[in-house]
């Protein structure tokens, strides 16, 4: 009968994950290629089907065609679930080129307006600060992903003279601080740890009218939130306090700028850019999102075995968490602290004990 024809097809299409990979420069393909790996693997336990495509995207075809998103490469992207991005950054290409033109235009294009970084201290890993553990790091940040400096508005007066003038603007809107605080309340109450607490960060001292904003807005979609606690940090005391008391943050909520400099930080407290994922979600209907291991393309170890690939098999979990599978996020979460907390020596490309393939392996033999 054809109802039971369609409703087979409906089951069979919610079972494949339609997934671009941008691999990318330097380490990026290395890393990449065993975050695929323990997709396949996980896929294979928990029962979906991973349709993987990998776009050659980044500096080698920069530099070999001048096109960064080829024609038609966006719409490529918008038939997929998910994107997963290895690493962009070529030592044949000037700083920016592929920043601008690849990473942040993505971002925009698809209006990927959550820049999701976790910070969370994994068994086994290493951290700075001294006496702490996974107990005390295990926070989130909720970087806005589409606004601010980041907008690309400004320009130069009389370049190159002495009396060059450059401005570089900060633009904030209503709509773009709301949809980041609403979404982030909402995490902080799915999260639901025993703090329950959105921090946010800014600098409202200072920043009097775009921050102003923000905190207008914080105060308002609060009140929609009655279960969720709220704090504020200017974002120079948050420094000194995701060092002091690292215990004491559960989400935080910030501006694109402000959050690019702290998730560093935070990504450091995590035992550093081995281990430090994010995603770019675009969380409405239809949207599409790109996970990425936080570090960047690392030439000077290209090739050679021993980039650390757990930043790129945890971006992979996330986007698996955030593409309707998470219990293969679960457990590949598991997986990776079990190999973090057991087997690897250290974060630190070659430092680990194993080359990145062997990694790559240890975490798929712990998937079952
Ligand atoms: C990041 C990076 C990017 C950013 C750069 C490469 C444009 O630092 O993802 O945090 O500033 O957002
Ligand atoms: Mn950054």
């Amino acid at each position: 009968m054809p109802e039971i024809r369609l409703e087979t097809t409906d089951t069979m299409a919610e079972k494949t994950l339609k997934i671009a990979t941008i691999p990318g420069d330097g380490t990026g393909p290395e890393v990449t290629a065993e975050a695929v790996k323990v997709l396949e693997g996980v896929a294979a336990i928990e029962g979906f089907v991973a349709d993987v495509e990998t776009l050659d995207w980044g500096g080698d075809r920069y530099l070999a065609t001048g096109e960064i998103i080829p024609e038609g490469g966006l719409d490529l992207l918008r038939t997929k679930d998910a994107v997963f991005l290895g690493a962009i950054g070529h030592p044949d290409v000037a700083p920016g080129i592929l920043e601008k033109g690849l990473l942040l235009d993505l971002r925009f294009q698809l209006d990927q307006y959550i820049n999701l970084r976790p910070v969370k201290l994994l068994p086994g890993v290493e951290t700075p600060l001294a006496g702490r553990g996974p107990d005390d790091i295990d926070f989130v940040v909720v970087r806005e992903n589409t606004e601010d400096l980041y907008c690309g508005v400004g320009g130069f007066l009389k370049k190159g003279t002495p009396d060059e003038v450059a401005v570089q603007q900060a633009i904030y809107t209503r709509k773009g601080c709301e949809r980041c605080i609403r979404w982030a309340f909402e995490y902080t109450r799915q999260r639901n740890s025993p703090k329950k607490t959105l921090t946010l960060v800014a600098k409202t001292n200072v920043l009097t009218f775009g921050h102003d904003l923000w905190w207008r807005t914080f105060q308002e979609v609060a009140r929609d939130y009655p279960d969720v606690k709220t704090d504020y940090n200017h974002v120079d005391a948050c420094c000194m306090w995701m060092v002091k008391n690292p215990e004491a943050y559960d989400v935080i909520v910030t501006t694109n700028m402000f959050g690019d400099i702290i998730t560093d930080l935070g990504g450091i407290l995590q035992g550093g850019m081995g281990v430090a994922a994010g995603g770019n979600l675009n969380p409405d209907p239809g949207g599409v999102s790109m996970f990425e291991p936080m570090g960047g393309s690392a030439p000077k170890y290209k090739g050679t075995d021993q980039i650390n690939p757990i930043a790129a098999i945890n971006a992979m979990g996330m986007l698996l968490e955030h593409s309707g599978q998470p219990a293969a996020a679960a457990r590949i979460d598991r997986a990776v602290a079990h190999v973090t907390g057991t087997k690897m020596k250290s974060q630190a490309a070659g430092k680990m004990g194993y080359g990145t393939k062997a990694v790559g392996d240890l975490v798929v033999e712990a998937l079952s």
